[in-house]
C-alpha cells in the first residue's frame, strides 16, 4: 500500500471517528432538549409562560441570556432550592419569590438544557454531572 494511499484512509477514518462523535453530542443534546420541554411543561410554563415570556412584573421572562450565562453554576440551586430577593432581569426588577422544587439531577439539567436554548438563548447541554456537581455547592 503506497503511503499516499494509507494517509488518505487514515483521513478519512478520522473524519468518520469526529463525526460520529458530533453526531453522539448531538443525539445526547436532543434527548436532554426533548425531555426539558416535557418538565418546563409541567413545572415552569404555568409561571414563566410558554414562551419564556414571564408574567408582567411579578415572574421574569427566562430569555435574559446574560443572566443565564453570568449564573450558571448556580442555576441548579435556584431549581431545586427556589429563589428570592430582588433580581434584575432585562434590565427589570423582580422580587417575587419562586418555589423550591422536587425535581432529580437528571431533570434539572433537561429544564436547563431547554431553556437554555430556547427563547433565543444559546447555551450548551447542561448535563446531570454537571448539575450534580453545582447542587453539591449551593449555599
Ligand atoms: C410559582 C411560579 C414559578 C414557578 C413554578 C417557577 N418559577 Fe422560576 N421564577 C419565579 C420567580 C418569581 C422568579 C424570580 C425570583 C426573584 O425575584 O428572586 C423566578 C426566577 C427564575 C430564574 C432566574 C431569573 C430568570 O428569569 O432567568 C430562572 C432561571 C427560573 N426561574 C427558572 C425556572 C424553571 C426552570 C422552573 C421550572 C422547573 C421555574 N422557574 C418554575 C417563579 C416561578
Amino acid at each position: 500500500m503506497s503511503w499516499k494511499l494509507a494517509s488518505c484512509l487514515i483521513a478519512v477514518v478520522a473524519i468518520l471517528f469526529i463525526t460520529a462523535c458530533q453526531s453522539d453530542e448531538n443525539l445526547e443534546f436532543k434527548r436532554y432538549y426533548s425531555s426539558g420541554a416535557l418538565v418546563y411543561q409541567q413545572h415552569c410554563q404555568n409561571c414563566h409562560g410558554a414562551g419564556g415570556e414571564g408574567l408582567s412584573a411579578l415572574i421574569p421572562p427566562l430569555s435574559d441570556s446574560i443572566y443565564l450565562r453570568k449564573n450558571l453554576t448556580a442555576l441548579p440551586c435556584y431549581i431545586k432550592n427556589g429563589l428570592k430577593g430582588s433580581i434584575t432581569i432585562k434590565g427589570k426588577t423582580f422580587e417575587d419569590v419562586m418555589p423550591a422544587n422536587d425535581l432529580s439531577p437528571v431533570e434539572i439539567a433537561q429544564v436547563l438544557t431547554y431553556i437554555g436554548n430556547s427563547f433565543d438563548n444559546k447555551l450548551s447541554t447542561i448535563d446531570e454531572q454537571s448539575v450534580q456537581k453545582n447542587l453539591a455547592s449551593c449555599h
